[in-house]
């Protein structure tokens, strides 16, 4: 691999400075660890979005995740800044983080599966643009493989004299348990090209992750590792889920088989947790430019096996709201059906592409009423993403207006979802349902009360025994 003329022989001093592009559920978090275990080093993160960064300086955070307001407010006004000021706070800054969504192009070439880098363009024209001296630039955000090469060559476009290293240091973290993965990472991936720009990410990290878990690579190691995490945690998924297809066919119990085989260590007990379908903005995006990556390069036969991943995740889906509708004897027209949860996973707020979005949209076109009851997901947060999950899928906006207006309600309790209703949809794995009063939910159901539980959250509870009719996933 050629070295690009603008990787630097620069002496580089200790970070001191760090400036974080995007204030989002990536950015936010992983600055406010870096300030909370680095604070000789000042951190900024930028972002464009003004309203994001005003709830970055309230006491109500734009992203729900269990303890991340201590860390923020901890390190909030002493080495931890938000702010949209995003020229000077680049200009200042030795090392940029570049932490900016990176959706699947819905447009032109590679629509519906390679990655929109129009984001990732823009932070590195911007950096171009206002820097001086020498800058570490590193690539936070998930980007197909040889995508540092695009950000060189931008920024080589400088007219400032300006010198940069480009690193990719992709993050692993999970939503809903993002502080405990920023604390205690597995391990921290830096590929990179230049030795002292590595080593000056490393011992940032070296502040409170073991020498031994700081993985460096070269760059495009780097990058594709990040895709494949992610392409091999959601087949698993798909995997199990494939499997508790075959289950509820045979009387297998999907439970069972994913202990029976999660105990052989080649395999492991992790990920095989059969669902409604995974969710997440990032699981099928990151996939769908897999199987970008593997056409664009003549591989269609490795682009095929990915995609499958997608499509039975999708399958799965459906799956769940054709049983939903064959138990309700071939109909929910007009029955109400209590939703409980559409976060894409508990102990977040984040919907995007959660697995409930697509359940609720067929449940509406098939005329059910829906209650829906999410701990921390906004009322308007429901209903832009069914909005937008129902326009895409035909339906006119009066139509869907109307739709929503007359057949979406939505609840502030369990409980209150769940009355005069036919059936509950539990699509969330929230603690919460599992220390429902299951007894008096039964009482205020229409019957026969049927519970679908797309998590097998309330397995273990013999909901059968209180008069319920209980189907969960893959048994
Ligand atoms: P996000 O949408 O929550 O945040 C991105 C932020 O970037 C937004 O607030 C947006 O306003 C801002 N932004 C976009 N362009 C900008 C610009 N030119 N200047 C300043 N700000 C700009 O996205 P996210 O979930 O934090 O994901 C960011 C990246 O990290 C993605 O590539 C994603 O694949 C990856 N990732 C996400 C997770 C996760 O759990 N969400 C985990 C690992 C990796
Ligand atoms: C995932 C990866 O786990 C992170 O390592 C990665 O950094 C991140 O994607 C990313 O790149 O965005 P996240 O999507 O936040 O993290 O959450 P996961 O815990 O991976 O769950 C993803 C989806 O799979 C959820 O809908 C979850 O409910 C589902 N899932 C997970 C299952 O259905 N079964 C399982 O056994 C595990």
């Amino acid at each position: 691999m050629t070295r690009s003329p603008q990787t630097s022989k620069q002496k580089i001093g200790p970070v001191t400075k760090i400036c974080c592009i995007g204030a989002g559920y990536v950015g936010g978090p992983t600055m406010a660890m870096i300030a909370k275990k680095c604070p000789h080093i000042d951190v900024r993160v930028v972002d464009i979005n003004e309203a994001r960064i005003a709830q970055w300086n309230s006491d109500v955070l734009p992203i729900y995740e269990p303890g991340l307001n201590e860390v923020v407010k901890e390190c909030r006004g002493r080495n931890l800044t938000f702010t949209t000021a995003v020229d000077e706070s680049i200009r200042g800054a030795d090392m940029v983080f570049i932490s900016v969504n990176t959706p699947t192009k819905t447009f032109g070439v590679g629509a519906g599966r390679a990655a929109n880098l129009e984001f990732i363009e823009k932070c590195a024209r911007k950096i171009a643009e206002v820097s001086e001296g020498h800058k570490i630039v590193v690539e936070k955000s998930t980007l197909p493989v040889r995508t540092a090469e695009a950000v060189k060559t931008i920024l080589s476009s400088t007219t400032n004299g300006a010198s940069f290293d480009v690193l990719s240091n992709p993050e692993f973290l999970a939503e809903g348990t993002a502080i405990e993965d920023l604390l205690e990472p597995d391990r921290v991936l830096i590929g990179g090209e230049s030795e002292a720009a590595i080593n000056a990410l490393v011992d940032v990290y070296a502040n409170w992750v073991p020498r031994e878990r700081l993985l460096t690579t070269n760059l495009w190691s780097s990058e594709l590792s990040k895709l494949t995490a992610n392409a091999f945690l959601a087949q698993r998924v798909s995997s199990i889920n494939a499997i508790s297809a075959l289950c509820e066919a045979t009387e297998a119990d999907v439970d069972e088989v994913a202990l029976a085989i999660g105990t052989d260590s080649r395999i492991g007990p992790k990920f095989l947790k059969a669902s409604v379908g995974f969710g997440g903005s990032c699981f099928q995006k990151d996939i769908l430019n897999l199987v970008y990556l593997c056409e664009y390069f003549g591989l269609p036969e490795a682009a095929e096996y990915w995609e499958q991943v997608v499509k039975m995740n999708d399958f799965q889906k459906s799956r769940f709201v054709t049983r939903i509708v064959r138990t309700l004897f071939n109909t929910v027209s007009d029955k109400k059906i209590a939703v409980w949860g559409f976060a894409f996973k508990k102990d977040t707020n984040d919907t995007r592409e959660s697995a409930a979005i697509y359940v609720c949209r067929d449940l509406l076109l098939e005329k059910a009423k829906l209650s829906i009851y999410d701990p921390r997901v906004t009322k308007e947060q429901i209903h832009r993403d069914l909005t937008e999950a129902i326009l895409a899928s035909g339906v006119d906006a009066n139509t869907c207006d109307a739709l929503l207006q007359t057949n979406v309600e939505i609840a502030d309790s369990c409980d209150s979802s769940a009355a005069d209703a036919h059936a509950i949809a539990l699509l969330t794995e929230w603690d919460e349902f599992a220390e429902a009063d299951f007894k008096t939910i039964h009482a205020s159901m229409k019957k026969p009360a049927f519970i679908f539980d797309g998590r097998n959250t309330l397995k273990k509870l013999s909901l059968d025994d209180l008069g319920f009719r209980y189907f969960g996933i893959g048994f």
